[in-house]
Parts: C-alpha cells; sequence; structure tokens
C-alpha cells in the first residue's frame, strides 16, 4: 500500500484490510515500540471540527517517531485561499503525508489526484474510512471476525454508514441497514453491497443483531435539517427496548460525537455492553497501522 491513497473503504483488498487489522492488533499490543516514521511529517487539513481524528493521528504520528501538523479551517481556507490543487501540490514538497477531513468528497479527490504524497480521507460528506477500520477492530476484538457477527447499522444511511458497508463487503461481515425513507445509503453504496438489506422497520432490522451501531442524526454541515431530522428519526433511537431485540450479548457502538436522549438513551451508550471507548482508542491503532502502511 506504500504511496497510496486511503479516500474510501473501498480502496482496499480483503488481504490489505486483515493485514492492516493485523498490524493494528500489534501496533496496540506495544504502543511506543515502533518508530516506523520517524522523522516523517503529516500534514492534517480539518475543514470541520474533530476531537478523536485530530488526537489519533497526531499521537499517531508522534508515537511512530514522526510528527504530525493541524491545520484549522482558517488557516489555509481550502479551495477558497487557495486552490485544492495548489495546496496538494505545495504540501507534496514539504511533508510526506495529508489526512485532511472535509465537507465535499472530491476536495479529497482533488488533494489526492494534486499530491505526490498519500491523502488520507479523515471523513469527508461521502465517507469515514478510518472510523471503519477502527470499527471492525473492535468488532474483531468483541466479536471475532471469524464468527461472522450481524451487525445492524440504524439511522442515517450517512458517510459512516457508507464506510462501514464497503468494509463489512470487503470482509465478508453480514450487515443490515435500518433507516427511516428518504435517508437511505447512497444507491452507488447499496449497489456495491448488494448482499447489504436496507430495511425501514428499526425493531424487525436489530432482530438477530450481534453489533448494533448508530451515529447522529444530523452530521457536521446538516445542522439546519436537525429539527426534522429528530422528527423523522424518532423511532430508530438506540434504547433498551430496541437493544433487547438483537442478541442477548450484543455490543453497542457509535462513532461519537453521541447525543444522548436523540440517537441513543444514556441507559444504552453508559452501560458495559457500550463498546465506544473501545472504538475510540482503536482510532489510534488502527491509523498508525495504515499510516505505516502508506509511509513507511
Ligand atoms: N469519530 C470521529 O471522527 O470523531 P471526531 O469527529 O471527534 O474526530
Ligand atoms: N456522521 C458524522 C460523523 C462524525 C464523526 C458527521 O459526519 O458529522
Amino acid at each position: 500500500m506504500k504511496g497510496t491513497d486511503f479516500l474510501s473503504a473501498a480502496d482496499i483488498t480483503a488481504r490489505q484490510a486483515t493485514d492492516l487489522l493485523d498490524s493494528a492488533m500489534r501496533l496496540k499490543a506495544d504502543r511506543l515500540g515502533c518508530r516506523a516514521l520517524a522523522g516523517r511529517v503529516l500534514a492534517m487539513i480539518f475543514e470541520k471540527p474533530s476531537l478523536r481524528t485530530r488526537v489519533s493521528f497526531e499521537t499517531g504520528m508522534v508515537q511512530l517517531g514522526g510528527h504530525a501538523i493541524y491545520l484549522a479551517p482558517s488557516d489555509i481556507s481550502l479551495g477558497r485561499r487557495e486552490s485544492v490543487g495548489d495546496v496538494a501540490a505545495n504540501l507534496s514538497r514539504m511533508v510526506d503525508g495529508i489526512m485532511a477531513r472535509v465537507f465535499e468528497h472530491e476536495k479529497v479527490v482533488g488533494l489526492a489526484a494534486g499530491a505526490d504524497v498519500p491523502v488520507i480521507n479523515g471523513l469527508s460528506d461521502w465517507e469515514h474510512p478510518c472510523q471503519a477500520l477502527a470499527d471492525f477492530q473492535t468488532i474483531a476484538e468483541h466479536r471475532g471476525l471469524a464468527n461472522r457477527p450481524t451487525l445492524v447499522f440504524v439511522g442515517d444511511g450517512n458517510n459512516v454508514c457508507h464506510s462501514l458497508m464497503l468494509l463489512a463487503k470487503t470482509l465478508d461481515v453480514p450487515m443490515r441497514v435500518a433507516c427511516p425513507v428518504g435517508f437511505e445509503p447512497d444507491p452507488a453504496i447499496c449497489a456495491a453491497c448488494p448482499d447489504i438489506e436496507v430495511v425501514h422497520d428499526p425493531l424487525a432490522g436489530v432482530s438477530g443483531a450481534d453489533v448494533i451501531y448508530t451515529d447522529v442524526w444530523a452530521s457536521m454541515g446538516q445542522e439546519d435539517s436537525a429539527a426534522h431530522r429528530k422528527q423523522v428519526f424518532a423511532s430508530f433511537q438506540v434504547n433498551a427496548a430496541l437493544m433487547a431485540r438483537a442478541k442477548p450479548d450484543a455490543i453497542f457502538m457509535h462513532c461519537l460525537p453521541a447525543h444522548r436522549g436523540e440517537e441513543v438513551t444514556a441507559e444504552v451508550i453508559d452501560s458495559p455492553r457500550s463498546v465506544v471507548l473501545d472504538q475510540a482508542e482503536n482510532r489510534l491503532h488502527a491509523q498508525k497501522a495504515l499510516l505505516v502502511a502508506l509511509m513507511g
């Protein structure tokens, strides 16, 4: 994977995904033992806020012996102060990799087209592939991927859902999506994942689930429709009644940040069945594996 981009969960083969997850497990067991990126620098472009993505990439680069530079939304005003192509070309002369969190997915595609160094999608309106890598590491730890646990995504067919679908397909993990009418995953993603069923009944949707996953009802950039979405998504809240329809030992997942009382109740997200902090921590380990594979 050296020198390649990671813009989509579909960018990696099953073998590459498995190798990355194995590497992430090794890096987790020996978190300061790998200095594969000594002297390397990662530029991190953010058009949106972040806690986990920024801290996990920056910590990961430091632990690997390198350094990360945080570029806030106001620092470079991607595409306004300077074109996406010019930003990519300039950064390529100075750094060894670029991670970008953007609104329009086209911007990470444009960065990759203009850069000579690997570009990593740190979340776009279309996908969140680093999140999916960490999530499948978490599912592997708690359920074992060889057991083919059933993953049910409940809520908006959004960026997080898209990347989970694509990686579930690659890793041969059974998945279902339960969402309101009109909030389905994009038809192109559904077409790429024909075995993933999309249903509109949340209670029936989670039946037999080993893993229940949800995300916010209004993603960053969708604040204007948040009030409308609260009404549409009300019956898709992950609460004790919904969890009771899954397998008795089903785990709960959320990429975070979460809104208690909206997409999930405090009772569920703060329960022993919730693995959300493992997901957050695994961002560090999974992304270190990715950084070493792309930039090592
Ligand atoms: N899950 C995630 O990407 O968190 P941040 O938005 O805090 O980076
Ligand atoms: N779907 C959410 C994920 C945040 C990590 C968003 O795009 O805001």
